[in-house]
């Protein structure tokens, strides 16, 4: 079973990622990692991340050893991985690897922002994760500031403005609600419901299938 999930920063769409995969003992990959990844090696080495050539390049090295980097969950590397996702060369780069990865017997969760309109066009169950900017701009603080970081609220939902314009106005794979998924809008759950709802939407799935 293929579960491709997408949706916009901090809608909620890891965490049910990662519990989909747990509860269906399916292999996880979070996508943004790899984006982030390719932003973080582009700072690292003194790269402007605006440059497309040079961040096509750094893309098609990656290691996926250094996945597990914790550095890569920063709100910094998320902002540098918005802005090489723009670029052709680095989506090109980047697709190889997520193909294999879905294409594990017995199949894999992925999330991101274009599994289910370009990286799994034929997954089994497509859930697009959403909630208010407002909502979303609320958890990211909560998180940031339970990480000790001095953060403001007006601060993120301009951040996630900015965020969702770059991430749905790119030329190359933008943010899109894919047509055959499911919405799991999730301004009004908590984790544990938004969990439970995803697991009826894939359950109403196998049940038809
Ligand atoms: O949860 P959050 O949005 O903060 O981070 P993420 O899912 O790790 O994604 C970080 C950035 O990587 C996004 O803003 C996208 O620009 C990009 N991304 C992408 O373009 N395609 C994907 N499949 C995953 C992430």
């Amino acid at each position: 079973m293929m579960i491709a999930i997408d949706g916009p920063a901090a809608a909620g769409k890891g965490t049910i990622a990662q519990r989909l995969a747990a509860h269906y003992r399916l292999p996880y990959l979070d996508t943004g990692l790899l984006y982030r990844l390719v932003g973080r090696m582009m700072a690292d080495r003194g790269l402007d991340p605006d440059d497309g050539v040079a961040a096509g390049r750094i893309a098609a090295t990656i290691d996926p050893a250094d996945l597990a980097d914790p550095h890569l969950r920063g709100h910094e590397a998320g902002e540098l991985a918005s802005r090489v996702a723009v670029h052709p060369a680095v989506r090109a780069a980047l697709l190889a690897f997520q193909r294999d990865f879905a294409k594990q017997p017995g199949g894999a969760v992925l999330d991101g922002r274009d599994i289910g309109t370009a990286v799994c066009p034929n997954a089994d169950v497509k859930i697009y994760v959403t909630a208010s900017a407002e909502v979303r701009a609320r958890r990211r603080t909560d998180e940031l500031l339970a990480k000790g970081r001095a953060v403001d609220y007006a601060t993120i939902l301009t951040e996630i403005h900015g965020r969702d314009a770059r991430d749905a106005g790119r030329a190359v794979a933008p943010l899109a609600k894919p047509s055959d998924a499911h919405i799991l809008d999730t301004t009004d759950m908590d984790a544990e419901a938004a969990f439970r709802a995803a697991v009826a939407i894939v359950e109403a799935v196998r049940s038809t299938a």
